[in-house]
């Protein structure tokens, strides 16, 4: 490694204020100023960007633990106080005021809609939510046990052999139509992929319904007789689907935007994403905690067996739903989510032993020292199984869920684009040329 050159090392310019006090290294006994950023919230960075060539020196970390890769105008996290703001909206305040459909819009366009363009979008997302013909035979190809994730990543994937008139990522025009097209045709798309499963002819959206209702019709109706709504479980869904939106950068929104730098098309990054969403250390944590709490149930629901079993490193369990990378407090979601679980349990008069179990874990593992010490809080994942669990989703299904609410985080426009998301990270990266490598 050649030996630091520069005293100095100047960045290009980012979003955020630039501190008045640089950070101080010392590269073989050569001093090196590296610029400080502070974001919004008064969050600090040091700036690398020109470290490498202003040094030689690269850094190292592994898991990005202590790497912000972007800037973001978009979501606000801080894992030590447990807040999530979406554009500078407080997620209690978003989930107890408003639908998903405005939530996306906040997201994608940067402001809450008007009453106008609120009924624009919802008319679009109705208009775009069939998926061509040709691709309901993809169905038939699949094996009837396959996992909805496959599914859902396979399709997601081929909207690219579909819609090859609004691949280019530089028309933002073209863009645009992309994202409205996918955040429509996803709950169709995730339909018919447990439609499959269980051997029920597919259903078709209907424009009549909500976003929520007419997912929840496309999962449970039948074509021979009437499908009644449950507005609690529309509305229920609405709220983890708002929660689930955007959550900075993390494993799957890091992929979307590592593969939307070499100019991949949006459908192919977002299949991507689905892909790194589906393991169980991350999306995929939904359905390993129901199974996981099933299990405890199916053996005698012995809660202190199994933190026990958590806290030995040889044992290879973990308590699913517990613990995260940016969290150490409790996860503003998952109050929300527990929240909403209490209301759905009460009102279908159902006493869940899941819940039941869920609550006891929480209390155990909450009271132990191993999970103090660590600062391991119940996570969004650990309620909101139970609630799509009691509205009759099958587990698989519970992280396809999760692909519909986080693909709403795709913001538009070719300036100040954040890139802390699914689909903007893509767009961005293509907009600033910068491969990620
Ligand atoms: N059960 C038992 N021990 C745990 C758990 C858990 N769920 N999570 C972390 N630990 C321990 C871990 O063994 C380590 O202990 P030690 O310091 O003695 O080695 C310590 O806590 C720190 O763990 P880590 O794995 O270094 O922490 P991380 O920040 O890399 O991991 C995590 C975050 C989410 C991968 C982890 O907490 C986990 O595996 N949780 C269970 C899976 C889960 O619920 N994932 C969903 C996350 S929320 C959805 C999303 O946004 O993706």
């Amino acid at each position: 490694m050649s030996a630091p050159t520069a005293n100095s090392i100047r960045s290009t310019p980012w979003p955020g204020t630039r501190s008045e006090e640089p950070a101080n290294l010392s590269l073989e006994g050569q001093p090196v100023e590296l610029p400080v950023i502070v974001g919004s919230e008064g969050e600090k960075a040091i700036d690398i960007s020109r470290l490498r060539s202003g040094t030689g020196y690269i850094t190292l970390d592994e898991g990005y633990v202590n790497t912000g890769s972007t800037t973001s105008g978009i979501t606000f996290l801080n894992g030590e106080k447990g807040i999530l703001r979406y554009r500078g909206y407080p997620i209690e305040d978003l989930a107890a005021r408003c639908d998903f459909i405005e939530v996306a819009y906040l997201l994608i366009y940067g402001e809450l809609p008007t009453k106008d363009e609120l009924t624009t979008f919802r008319h679009s997302l109705s208009n775009h939510s069939m998926i061509h013909e040709d691709m309901r035979s993809f169905y038939s190809g699949f094996p009837r046990d396959a996992h909805p994730m496959a599914i859902v990543g396979s399709v997601v994937g081929a909207l690219s052999t579909f819609y090859q008139d609004s691949l280019d990522v530089r028309d933002p025009k073209q863009v645009e139509v992309s994202v409205h097209r996918l955040l429509a045709k996803l709950p169709t798309i995730a339909a018919y992929s447990y439609k499959k499963s269980i051997g029920q002819p597919l259903i078709y959206p209907r424009n009549d319904r909500s976003y929520c209702e007419n997912f929840l019709q496309m999962m449970f109706a039948v074509p021979c007789e009437e499908y009644e709504i449950d507005t609690d479980f529309a509305e229920a869904l609405d709220m983890l689907l708002i929660v689930h939106a955007d959550h900075e950068q993390n494993c799957s929104t890091s992929t979307v935007r590592m593969v939307g730098s070499s100019d991949a098309n949006l459908f192919a990054s977002i299949s991507a994403g689905v892909s790194a969403l589906w393991g169980p250390l991350h999306g995929g944590a939904n359905q390993a905690c129901v199974e996981m709490l099933e299990q405890i149930v199916a053996d005698g629901g012995n809660v202190k067996k199994y933190v026990e079993l958590a806290k030995k490193k040889d044992s290879g369990f973990r308590l699913m739903g517990f613990g995260h990378r940016v969290y150490k407090n409790y996860d503003p979601r998952a109050t929300l989510i527990k929240a909403s679980c209490d209301k759905l349990l009460a009102k279908i008069d159902r006493c869940d032993p899941l819940f039941d179990i869920a609550q006891q874990l929480e209390e155990v593992a909450r009271g132990d020292d191993y999970f103090i010490e660590r600062k391991l809080y119940p996570n969004v994942d650990f309620y909101s199984g139970i609630i799509l669990e009691a509205m009759g989703f099958p587990t698989a299904m519970f992280t396809p869920i999760f692909v519909i609410s986080r693909t709403s985080a795709i913001p538009l426009g070719s300036t100040n684009m954040p890139k802390s998301h699914w689909v903007s990270n893509y767009f961005e990266n293509n907009l600033t040329r910068s491969l990620i490598r």
